[in-house]
């Protein structure tokens, strides 16, 4: 059986290093674990005035999560937190109020900075955000990437035998929590 994982990437620049990351994440992933992004750059700003109503790039983020076994968040921090961007696409997802996207889905988040903290505040935000979405997260192994660009090409290839490998370690445990969850929690 393959399971599939819709994906976030929490940035929308265009050289994003946290896009980086997701190719290197999906390049060492176990084989039994499909991708797919789900894009959050073209959504509206989230109003409950559209409740009634979505516009299709919500209807197709919720769709998009709903075909996902499982969800990836591979997200910078802005500001000690979540990109705007990124809660945004959450806001939408957790709506209306009763069709929650994140109910009991399996999730995981990972992130890369520049700098020595490597997201952990906007990890700590993220795992938050979910948790009251009651999301079934994935608490370790955490990941917080100090990224270096001498380690990482941009196809996501990673030079560093020991950073490969770590990577590899968190996908393996993300798969095996992904079937752990499913086992007691089958989508439907
Ligand atoms: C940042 N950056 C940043 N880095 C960090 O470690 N902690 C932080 O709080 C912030 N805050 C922040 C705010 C804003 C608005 C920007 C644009 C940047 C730096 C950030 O880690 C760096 O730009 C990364 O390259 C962002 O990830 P992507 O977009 O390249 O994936």
């Amino acid at each position: 059986m393959t399971y599939q994982v819709g994906y976030f990437v929490g940035s929308l620049s265009s050289r994003s290093i946290n896009r980086v990351l997701s190719k290197a994440l999906i390049a060492v992933a176990p084989d039994d674990l499909a991708f797919s992004e789900i894009s959050i750059r073209d959504l509206p700003l989230y109003s409950p005035d559209y409740d009634e109503d979505y516009p299709p790039q919500a209807r197709g983020l919720k769709e998009a999560i709903a075909a996902s076994d499982a969800v990836l968040f591979v997200t910078p921090e802005y500001n000690r937190s979540i990109p705007g961007a990124l809660k945004n696409a959450i806001d939408w997802a957790s709506r209306p109020y009763g069709k929650n996207s994140f109910d009991h889905i399996p999730a995981a988040v990972i992130g890369a900075s520049p700098g020595s903290l490597g997201t952990a505040l906007a990890q700590q935000s993220l795992r938050a955000v979910l948790s009251f979405c009651n999301a079934r997260q994935m608490t370790a192994p955490e990941a917080y990437v100090q990224f270096d660009q001498e380690d990482f090409s941009d196809d996501g290839t990673v030079g560093s035998e020991r950073t490969r490998e770590f990577l590899r370690g968190y996908m393996a445990e993300f798969r095996e929590h992904i079937q752990r969850v499913l086992t007691v929690l089958p989508r439907t």
